[in-house]
This record gives C-alpha cells, structure tokens and sequence, in this order.
C-alpha cells in the first residue's frame, strides 16, 4: 500500500492546499496531511483546531488522513511507513526553498523519504495561508480562498471588524 505524507503548516488550510490534497489523494492509496507543531512560530489557529479543519474540509475523500507532528519530517514518515512527501509549488520562489528541503529529507533519510512536488493550479497560484490572514484581519473577502466554515472560524479569531462579503 503506497501512502504519502502532505506536511505544512495549514495556518489555515487554503482552496490551494485542497487543490493539492484532492489530486495526491488520486496517486497514492492513502495520503496522510499532517499539521507541523511548530513551536516557533505563532499561528492563529492552534494545532489542534487546524487538524480539525483540515478533517472538516477532507471529509469527503476517503483516503485522506489528517494527523499532526514534531520534530523531523523524515523521522516521523518512517514511523508511520510513508516514503513519500508532496508538496506544492505555486512559483520559482517556492521552488528554491522546497528543493532545499526536498533535498534535504532525501539526505538526512538516506533516501528514504523523496518528495513529489504538484504545480497548483492556476487558479490558486496567487494564494498563500499569510495573505489569507492578511486580508482577513482587514477584514477583506476570502470567500475565494478558504471554504466558508474556515472564513467563519477566521471572522471570529479577528473580530468584529471582519467583513465577509
Ligand atoms: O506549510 P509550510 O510551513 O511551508 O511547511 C513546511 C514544512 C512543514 C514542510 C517543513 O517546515 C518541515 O517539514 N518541517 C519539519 C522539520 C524538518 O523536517 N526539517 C528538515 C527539512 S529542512
């Protein structure tokens, strides 16, 4: 059975990010997209809240698994028998940062661990989970970039000023 990890950090889980886990859904047997506990960062929606999302937005498709995790990638894929990572690229800017953690994991797993990378599709090729926030604690419409309940859960962490039409 071939299964596949999706890491990030889904601060929150995008229509790009969906976009991505619904055609790596279709290649492997099971995907396994997995919430990083980054202790460095500080996100709006805690780890917990953001598996819970991403459980919500995936209920759909029944071959998707969402999980959290510390530490290494390649530690924890090991564990829980995944030899392969996807990730998306929307530009060249993403594409220098992921090479060097593509490269990276396969190093440090010594080889265990490669990465399949998915071009997002045009349609979301400008969105990232920054500018989602962004514009939401602007009060600015996402109605295009995250599901409605995600645009819900973001009106009531920024307030009362957030406008979402
Ligand atoms: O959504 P993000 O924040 O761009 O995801 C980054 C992520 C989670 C894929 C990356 O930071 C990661 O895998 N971190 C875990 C720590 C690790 O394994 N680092 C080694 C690679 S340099």
């Amino acid at each position: 059975m071939k299964r596949a990890v999706y890491p990030g950090s889904f601060d929150p889980v995008t229509f790009g990010h969906l976009d991505v886990i619904r055609r790596a859904s279709e290649m492997f047997d099971v995907l396994v997209v997995s919430v990083l506990n980054n202790k460095v960062k500080s996100p709006l929606f805690s780890v917990e809240e953001r598996v819970k999302i991403l459980k919500e937005a995936t209920k759909d498709i029944p071959n998707v698994q969402v999980d959290s995790f510390s530490g290494l990638l390649i530690n924890y894929a090991a564990e829980h028998n995944m030899h392969v990572a996807v990730r998306g690229l929307r530009a060249i800017t993403d594409f220098e940062y992921e090479l060097q953690i593509a490269q990276t994991n396969r190093k440090l797993s010594g080889g265990a661990l490669d990465t399949v990378f998915l071009t997002t599709s045009l349609e979301y090729a400008y969105l990232s989970s920054s500018s989602v926030k962004e514009i939401a604690s602007f009060g600015g419409d996402i109605s295009e970039c995250v599901p409605d309940f995600v645009a819900e859960l973001m009106k009531e962490k920024y307030g009362s000023e957030f406008i979402s039409e």
